[in-house]
């Protein structure tokens, strides 16, 4: 990659193909990306090898990369000023995971909620993928030798695991080997809640399709959704403090700033002592106005696999210089044969 842009900082991140892409991917990490792009050389992956960690992902795993790349295009991530790529393409990852695997202690794993969260009670049977997928996207990122990483909060405690194996590598072989990778959860949706229920996350894997807006929701899909959308039956909140216990509203009213760029505050003067359906008619207007134009374009782009894969393929091109090249110094400093 030609370095261009600001020299010492390098952007990574990833999104696994496992279908419904919500808006809280979108807000929460791909649109910072799109303005990230502007000054910095990024480099977005699509990460089928976590994918595979459970069960139910394995399925159409294909046809969910290309969903994810045209999702990065369409959001506006330009492929000739970035490098998109397939995680699986490059070997780089999995063999780094192993190296990192060899300085990780399993102290640090066995705090990773996420895992216990995915495995649930039925731990002895969890794949060890699963518990070893943070190991895997310390990997991801430290190949680049990343510096930065824009990543939605719950991502946030496999970027402290990432930072702490980094450190721990450097360490061991007396060498700033690695850059200590920076995490980056800014905006307002790091945390994009159910519309069903506020107090769970947006997911990709919650069983109603209601509880989220897809990327790939119509118009008219937006439109009930929100129309559905839990509130509550107290009036539209008059200040902040009558946000308190209400997390579906003020997750509604997270989306609406996001969106808009309109503060919290903004937005209670502009609704208050007007009916919700008002608030709810002009939210759905927002999105809608978005996400179908993302909709409509990621549709186009997926009639056109000639395209996409050609744009995975020349990512992976120059994912691959850089990995091979770090891959190399690696072996090297750890005294291999044959390097
Ligand atoms: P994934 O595929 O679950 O999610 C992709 C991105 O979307 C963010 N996100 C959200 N942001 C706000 N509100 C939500 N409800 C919400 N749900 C998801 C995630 O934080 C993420 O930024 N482990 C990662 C993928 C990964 C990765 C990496 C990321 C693998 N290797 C290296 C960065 C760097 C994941 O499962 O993301």
């Amino acid at each position: 990659m030609e370095r261009t842009k600001t020299e010492d900082k390098l952007i990574f991140s990833g999104v696994q193909p496992t279908g419904n892409l919500h808006l809280g991917n979108y807000l929460g990490a791909i649109r910072n990306w799109v303005d990230l792009q502007n000054n910095n050389n990024c480099i977005f992956c699509i990460v089928d090898l976590h994918a595979i960690t459970t069960s139910e992902n394995r399925t159409q795993i294909l046809q969910n990369t290309r969903e994810v790349a045209a999702a990065y295009i369409a959001s506006g991530i330009d492929p000739q000023k970035n490098i998109i790529f397939v995680q699986s393409n490059v070997a780089g990852h999995s063999e780094l995971s192993w190296l990192l695997s060899c300085h990780t202690p399993i102290g640090w794993l066995n705090r990773m909620t996420q895992f216990k969260d995915k495995a649930g009670k039925n731990k002895e049977k969890a794949p060890l993928g699963l518990y070893s997928y943070p190991v895997l996207m310390a990997a991801d990122i430290l190949l680049y030798k990343s510096t930065h990483v824009p990543v939605g909060e719950d991502q946030k405690q496999h970027l402290e695991l990432s930072r702490d194996i980094a450190q721990a590598f450097n360490r061991y072989y007396n060498k700033e080997f690695f850059p200590v990778p920076e995490p980056v959860i800014s905006g307002n949706a790091t945390r994009l809640m159910s519309l069903k229920d506020g107090l769970k996350k947006m997911s990709k894997s919650d069983p109603s399709d209601q509880s989220r807006i897809n990327l790939t929701d119509s118009a008219d899909v937006i439109v009930k959704k929100i129309q559905k959308a839990k509130t509550d039956s107290d009036p539209f909140p008059l200040n902040h403090d009558q946000l308190t216990n209400r997390p579906e509203i003020k997750n509604l009213i997270n989306i609406y700033s996001t969106m808009t760029d309109l503060s919290v505050d903004e937005i209670i003067k502009k609704f208050n002592e007007k009916d919700f359906k008002i608030f709810k008619n002009e939210l759905s207007d927002v999105l809608v106005d978005k996400i179908s134009k993302i909709s409509v374009e990621m549709k186009k782009l997926l009639t056109d696999n000639i395209y996409l894969d050609s744009i995975l393929k020349n990512g992976c091109e120059k994912a691959e210089k850089i990995a091979n090249k770090n891959i190399r110094d690696l072996k090297s400093l750890i005294g291999f044969f044959g390097v």
